[in-house]
C-alpha cells in the first residue's frame, strides 16, 4: 500500500514509524515532513494546508489511504477533498473537525449535551466581553474561538490582563479571524490529563492516557508551549476516572456529534481536568496530540493501520485496540528560547542506535547534513516498565544527542512520579 500522511512534525514523524511496521505498507509519503524522517518516509515539499496539490499529489501517485494528523488540514476539509476524489482518509471531515476547530461550536455542544465542561460565556462584541470582565471571577480564562497555534488561550489573574486580552484576540487580532469571537470561562483546577481516543462515529475506543508538559519552564513556569514533553500512562487517570469519563464524556461526545450530523471518525482528543466535581473538558482536539503520540503509540501493540482502517470503515467495534501495560516518558529537546524568539540551523547529530527513539519536528537537511529548523527540534521517547525507569532512559538518550543551544526541560514526568506515590 502506498500511505500518504500529511504534517511534518514529531507526532506525524511517530504516526509514520509505527504504520510501517504494517508489512503491507510499502510507501509513505510525508507532506512536507522533515529533514529529520527522510529514512522513514519520502518527504515530498508540499505544505500541510495546500489542500488541492495534496488531492493532487495523491491522485498522480496512486495512494490508497491518507492520514491527515495536523489541525489545520483538517479544519480546512483536507478529508473532504481527498474523499471527493476516492482517497479513503483517516481523520474527521470539516464538519466534525469543528469540534477543535470552532471553541463556541464545542463549548455549545457540550452545553447541548450535558457533557461536564467549565461554565462560559460567550461575546462577539468586544464591549460587552469588557463589560462582563470587569466583575467576573478571576482568574478569568479567555479563549480565542478559532486555532491559533495553541496560543489562543489567556489566563487572565488580573482585570488589566483580562481588558488587554479582549483587546488583543478581538480588536488587534492578533489571531486574525479567530479572534471574532471568544469564549470567557470559569477557572478549573486539578491534574491534567489527555486522553486520545480512536473513534468511527459510533464506537469509541480510548488510547493509552498521557500527561503533557506544556509550559516552557521547570516547575511548570514561563510561557504555554506545544508541548515539552509526555508520559503515558497518566498516574492520575485510574480505572475509576476512566469509567466515569467514558460514561460522562467520550460516549455522550461521540453520540452528540452524530446527533448533531457531524459524526467524527478518527483520533478525537479530550483535553480533560480532574476537577474536585469530577472529570471536565478543557478542550477537544480533532487530531492525535503533539507529544502525547510519541508516547502513547510506542505502548500500542496492535497495528496501529488497522486500527486506522477500522475508523474510516466504521469496523472499530470489532477491532482490537491493545497497549502495554508498559510506561513512556518523551523528553522534547528544543531550541534554546522558544517559544519566543531562538537561533536555527546548528548542526543535529542523532547516534544511529538511538533512530528508533527520535521523533523529528524541526530540521532539515542542507547539503546532506541535518540542520535544526524550528522551536521544538526533536523527542526523544523511552519505554520502561517503571514510569522511573522511563524517565531515566529518556534523559540518558537525550543526553547522547547534540545540538549547539538545545534546551530542554529537565523535570518532565516529576509530577506523575509524585502522582504515583500519593
Ligand atoms: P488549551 O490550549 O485549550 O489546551 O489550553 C491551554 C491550557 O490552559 C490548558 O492545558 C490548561 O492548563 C489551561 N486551561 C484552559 N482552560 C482552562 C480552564 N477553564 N481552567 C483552568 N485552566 C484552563
Ligand atoms: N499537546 C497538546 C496538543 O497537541 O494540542
Amino acid at each position: 500500500m502506498k500511505i500518504l500522511v500529511v504534517g511534518g512534525g514529531g507526532r506525524e514523524h511517530a504516526i509514520i514509524k509505527k504504520l510501517k511496521q504494517n508489512p503491507t505498507v510499502q510507501t509513505i509519503y510525508a507532506l512536507p515532513g522533515n529533514g529529520g524522517m527522510a529514512q522513514d518516509a519520502v518527504c515530498v515539499p508540499i505544505g500541510a494546508k495546500e489542500i488541492e496539490k495534496i488531492v493532487e499529489f495523491a491522485v498522480q501517485n496512486g495512494v490508497d489511504y491518507a492520514v491527515v494528523a495536523p489541525d489545520d488540514p483538517l479544519v480546512l476539509g483536507a478529508v473532504d477533498a481527498l474523499n471527493a476524489v476516492g482517497i479513503a482518509c483517516f481523520g474527521p471531515n470539516k464538519a466534525a473537525a469543528a469540534i477543535e476547530g470552532s471553541k463556541v461550536f464545542a463549548k455549545n455542544l457540550m452545553k447541548k449535551y450535558g457533557i461536564p465542561t467549565a461554565a462560559y460565556q460567550v461575546f462577539t462584541d468586544p464591549r460587552a466581553a469588557c463589560d462582563y470582565l470587569q466583575t467576573a471571577p478571576l482568574p478569568a480564562v479567555i479563549k480565542a474561538d478559532g486555532l491559533a497555534l495553541g496560543k489562543g488561550v489567556i489566563i487572565a489573574q488580573t482585570r488589566e490582563e483580562a481588558l488587554a486580552a479582549v483587546h488583543a484576540m478581538m480588536e488587534d487580532k492578533v489571531f486574525g479571524a479567530s479572534g471574532n469571537q471568544i469564549v470567557v470561562e470559569e477557572f478549573l483546577t486539578g491534574p491534567e490529563v489527555s486522553v486520545l481516543a480512536f473513534t468511527d462515529g459510533v464506537t469509541v475506543k480510548p488510547m493509552v492516557s498521557s500527561m503533557d508538559h506544556k509550559r516552557a519552564g521547570e516547575g511548570d513556569t514561563g510561557p504555554n508551549t506545544g508541548g515539552m514533553g509526555t508520559v503515558a500512562p497518566n498516574p492520575y487517570y485510574t480505572e475509576a476516572v476512566a469509567q466515569t469519563c467514558m460514561e460522562t464524556i467520550f460516549l455522550p461526545t461521540v453520540r452528540a456529534m452524530a446527533a448533531e450530523g457531524r459524526p467524527f471518525k478518527g483520533c478525537l482528543y479530550f483535553g480533560l481536568m480532574l476537577t474536585p466535581h469530577g472529570p471536565k473538558v478543557i478542550e477537544y482536539n480533532c487530531r492525535f496530540g503533539d507529544p502525547e503520540t510519541q508516547v502513547v503509540l510506542p505502548l500500542m501493540e496492535s497495528d496501529l493501520l488497522t486500527v486506522m482502517q477500522a475508523t474510516t470503515n466504521g469496523t472499530l467495534a470489532t477491532c482490537e485496540l491493545r497497549f502495554a501495560k508498559r510506561c513512556a516518558c518523551c523528553v522534547v529537546l528544543a531550541s534554546e528560547g522558544y517559544p519566543k524568539t531562538y537561533q536555527t540551523g546548528f548542526p543535529l547529530t542523532i547516534p544511529a542506535d538511538l533512530a528508533d527513539s527520535v521523533y523529528v519536528a524541526g530540521a532539515k537537511l542542507d547539503q546532506g547534513t541535518l540542520v535544526t529548523a524550528g522551536g521544538r527540534v526533536l523527542g526523544v521517547t523511552a519505554v520502561a516498565d517503571s514510569l522511573a525507569d522511563a524517565i531515566h532512559s529518556a534523559y540518558q538518550k537525550a543526553e547522547r544527542i547534540h545540538f549547539e543551544n538545545a534546551y530542554c526541560r529537565r523535570d518532565v514526568g516529576q509530577r506523575a512520579l509524585l502522582a504515583e506515590k500519593e
